[in-house]
């Protein structure tokens, strides 16, 4: 595809400052450790003040996330889109959307973010397209076997009359994957596959042409000084060619959309792009997978460099379950020598207060439990302690935004205004995401709590009337708020010898117990259990996610230690399996049998 050169005038590069030296992490593998903060642009800071955040409110707001200490932006997508669902429908890859802001405006925040130390992260979406887009536009004007539709994915339709779909797969918002065209005349014509909306049709990654097109995406970007690319629903981009239908046990690669061998092809040819920047770019993959060995697969020294950790994102917030998660999360990284990532959030699922506050506390989108009671207060501690947890294991981490904030998933959105396909698509019967991507409340005691720099326009999605206590203003004030917890845990994971990438030494603890030493000094304690627990004598409190009283750790609580003599190294400090003889043998070398209590 031809495109038009970005008429841009190049940003004035601001010189980094002392501190911006110093944050940045300049190691070529900052990801291994990095802090990635997701932006929902939508929804993070509107400075035109017509409801739908923009550029200008991210550059206005990156003070913000340099002292929260964030190492990286990551953008949902920001390109120009008819919002099918969301953005993730792209009519131009290489623009802005207008009610964002300008490619210019892209390339001046992306040059301020890193002279502030912060590096960016873009969405890159190849697995589907906007029906707006001038490929599928064209496509759709020529006739059957063009030249046009062969990058997408168009048959005739079974039945005498072609007007059944060509197979039975399943759309993942909802219905049939499958949509008939119509001629000019109405009279129907092929069908097209889209694995999410009518509106996303998919891309046929068979043809030469879409391998070129997102190869020239991706050196666009990466030639504006982008760090990385999220690749967004990157296990389907490779069809069966006999769109042979689903079974429910299929061998791993054999199933027809999701996580065939094939697809591994085309991400080593994008690793060879990002390593041949002076600065070697980061490629980050968005895959939902239950196998974590096939993820492991993706995360190959010649593949992608890391992928979001959605096991333990899902994880109920029960020891056993949060210790497997971890465990396998770091065996099956080990091997390919990749670092594992921690996400207790994203655009997509339910915020971790109001799911922490269930009674079953694990995620799954055939299962979001809308409505079903929620205990706010206990929801927030236990996502304080999974922040502190997170921060504090080898590798790097993911906060969306409004995680900081401990901001509850809005669940009483009229129907009317919501937005969501996943939603529509489903008769309501999904609640969609529309209530994880609530517009972010800055200050003040009403909507849009300063989201909007125009005091009476009306955000994209109502804001609820009780969020001013969780206004980032009204937290600053407070030093016990989540705020400030992960503006003193994120500072603290920089600064403390240990953590980041690394190892991990698990110390034996009770079944409710989370216990690990990181370096020779750090130990981080989890309480998932109602019993105190003591603290090994000795051992100076870094930082804990709920007071601690009379010096024990409470329930649903995290705290992150400083040993004042060195820990024995333990030999292998990977993981160990978790069984029960282990668990009945003595403390760890260097740590007090209180730890045993609970
Ligand atoms: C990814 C995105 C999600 C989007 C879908 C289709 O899962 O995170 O928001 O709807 O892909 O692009």
């Amino acid at each position: 595809m031809t495109h038009p050169e970005s008429t841009a005038t190049a940003p004035q590069r601001p010189e980094p400052d002392d501190r911006a030296s110093i944050l940045l992490r300049s190691d070529a593998r900052w990801w291994r450790e990095a802090v990635v903060y997701q932006v929902y642009v939508r929804s993070f800071a509107d400075a035109n003040g017509d409801g739908v955040g923009d550029l200008a409110g991210v550059r206005s707001r990156l003070p913000y996330l340099r002292d929260l200490g964030v190492d990286a932006l990551w953008f949902n997508p920001w390109y120009p889109s008819p919002l099918a669902d969301n953005g993730y429908d792209i009519a131009d890859y290489r623009s802005i959307d207008p009610a964002f802001g300008t490619l210019a405006e892209a390339e001046q925040l992306i040059a301020e973010a890193r002279a502030l130390g912060i590096r960016t992260i873009v969405d890159i979406v190849p697995n589907h397209i906007s029906n707006e887009h001038p490929w599928f536009r064209s496509a759709l004007a020529t006739p059957p076997g063009s030249p046009e539709r062969a990058r997408f994915w168009f048959r005739p339709g079974n039945g005498p009359a072609g007007e059944l779909p060509p197979n039975g797969w399943q759309s993942i918002f909802g219905g049939s994957a499958w949509t008939r065209t119509e001629d000019e005349t109405g009279a129907p014509g092929e069908w097209y596959l889209h694995l999410f909306a009518p509106e996303q049709p998919d891309l046929n990654w068979t043809h030469p042409d879409v391998w070129a097109e997102h190869e020239d995406i991706l050196r666009f970007w990466f030639d504006r000084g982008v760090a990385g690319v999220r690749i967004d629903s990157a296990g389907l981009l490779v069809k069966d060619p006999l769109l042979s239908e689903e079974t429910s046990e299929s061998a791993p690669g054999d199933h027809p959309y999701t996580d065939r061998d094939g697809v591994h092809d085309i991400y080593r040819r994008w690793r060879a792009i990002a390593d041949s920047y002076d600065e070697p770019r980061v490629l980050v993959g968005e895959i939902w997978l239950p196998d974590a060995d096939r993820l492991a697969r993706y995360l190959r020294p010649d593949e992608l460099h890391t992928a979001f950790n959605f096991d333990f994102l899902a994880c109920p917030w029960e020891p056993g379950p949060m210790r497997t998660s971890i465990e396998s999360a770091l065996a099956t990284h080990a091997p390919v020598g990749a670092p594992a990532t921690w996400v207790l959030s994203n655009h997509d699922v339910t915020r971790p207060v109001t799911r922490y506050g269930r009674v079953d506390t694990s995620f799954a989108f055939e299962s979001r439990r809308a409505g079903t009671p929620t205990d706010i207060a206990r929801g927030t501690r236990r996502a304080r302690a999974a922040a502190l947890l997170a921060m504090a294991l080898p590798g790097s981490m993911y906060v969306y935004q409004g995680e900081e904030l401990g901001l509850p998933e809005v669940e009483d959105i009229p129907a009317e205004r919501r937005q969501d396909p996943m939603w529509h698509r489903s008769g309501g019967l999904d609640p969609g995401r529309d209530g994880c991507r609530i517009p972010l409340p800055w200050l003040g005691d009403r909507p849009p709590y300063g989201f909007s720099g125009n005091e009476s326009s009306r955000p994209w999605l109502d804001q609820p009337d009780d969020w001013a206590r969780l206004s980032v203003a009204a937290q600053s004030e407070e030093s016990t708020s989540m705020l400030a917890l992960y503006r003193a845990g994120l500072s603290l994971r920089r600064t403390t010898p240990g953590l980041g990438d690394g190892d991990i030494g698990w110390i034996h603890s009770a079944d409710s117990v989370l216990a690990f030493t990181r370096g020779d000094r750090f130990t981080c304690l989890v309480n998932f259990g109602p019993d105190p627990v003591d603290l090994p004598a000795g051992a100076t409190v870094l930082i804990a996610s709920s007071e601690l009283e009379g010096g024990a750790l409470q329930h649903d609580s995290t705290v992150w230690l400083r040993q004042a003599n060195p820990q024995a190294p333990s030999g292998d400090r990977s993981p160990r399996p978790d069984t029960a003889s282990d668990r009945s043998n003595g403390p760890a070398p260097g740590i007090d049998p209180g730890l045993r209590k609970g």
